[in-house]
């Protein structure tokens, strides 16, 4: 099976822009190239932040933009969003029996749990996995196939990387989860979002991803506190491949405008280095 990943949105009102870009615009590029160059994908995944003030006038206008895509969406929500007002717009996703938008979907190749992290109440935008979310990660995790991947997607990583504001946001409860995991079975893989950089390692032996945003990034500066230091690198999203037990992910610049030759073409060659 084959997916998409894309990550942190932060949609506003149609027409509006935020730290000098349109979402909008952004993500109508990245349908544009998913539908003409993923064909095959069974979804495409947003792993949270989907909108950034988390107001109607913004999950309508992602719901407008991503009518455009061929492929289903799996949405997640972000420390930016706003549950109720998501609802309104995206009647149909999938919530657990306590209300949080979290689910699995068992396909032949792989198996997705997807988790909200989000706490509402949380001033500085923190994550948190509550008694409830635990409970369906743990009863999701014994429920699972043991015959194909399970891939673990949430949007708050439960552990530090260096970037410091961000490691002051990250899940609150990261014990918790990693209790549930240990006594029951390990993801073969964790996807996350919030810290709009591309991030790759292990946490307690699972391999981990994290992507750049569809919007603004967040610099790679391991030095500042206090404050989150932005940055207008290239969005990316991801190609992810699952077949016999293999996980390939392929990261996608797809605003890159530049030329493109062959490597093996001697003119190409001596003009790009002449
Ligand atoms: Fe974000």
């Amino acid at each position: 099976m084959k997916f998409v990943i894309l990550t942190d949105t932060h949609f506003v009102a149609r027409g509006r822009r935020i730290y000098g870009l349109d979402p909008a615009e952004r993500l109508a590029a990245a349908i544009e190239a998913i539908n003409r160059d993923h064909r095959d994908i069974a979804f495409v995944i947003v792993t949270g932040d989907l909108a950034h003030w988390g107001e109607d006038a913004a999950y309508e206008n992602l719901a407008g933009v991503l009518s455009s895509l061929h492929a289903p969406t799996n949405l997640l929500m972000g420390n930016h969003d706003r549950r109720d007002a998501f609802a309104r717009y995206f009647p149909g996703v999938k919530r657990d029996a306590a209300g949080f938008v979290q689910a699995m979907q068992v396909f032949d190749e792989a198996t997705i749990v997807t988790l909200d992290t989000l706490n509402e109440a949380a001033p500085n935008h923190e994550g948190l996995l509550c008694a409830a979310r635990l409970d369906f990660l743990e009863h999701a995790l014994l429920a699972a196939p043991e015959d194909r991947p399970l891939l673990l997607f949430q949007h708050h990583p439960p552990f530090g990387t260096g970037l410091r504001y961000m490691d002051t946001i990250r899940l609150a409860n990261p014990q918790a989860e990693w209790e549930v995991i240990a006594r029951t079975r390990r993801p073969d893989y964790l996807f996350m979002g919030h810290l709009h950089r591309p991030v790759a390692g292990l946490w307690n032996g699972i391999p981990f991803h994290i992507q750049r945003a569809l919007a603004h990034q967040v610099a790679f500066d391991l030095e500042t506190e206090g404050h989150i230091p932005g940055s207008h690198e290239a969005p990316d999203y991801s190609d992810v491949g699952v077949s016999d037990g293999q996980i390939v992910i392929h990261q996608c610049s797809f605003t890159y405008a530049g030329p493109r030759f062959s490597l093996h073409d001697k003119a190409a060659l001596d003009g790009m280095l002449g």
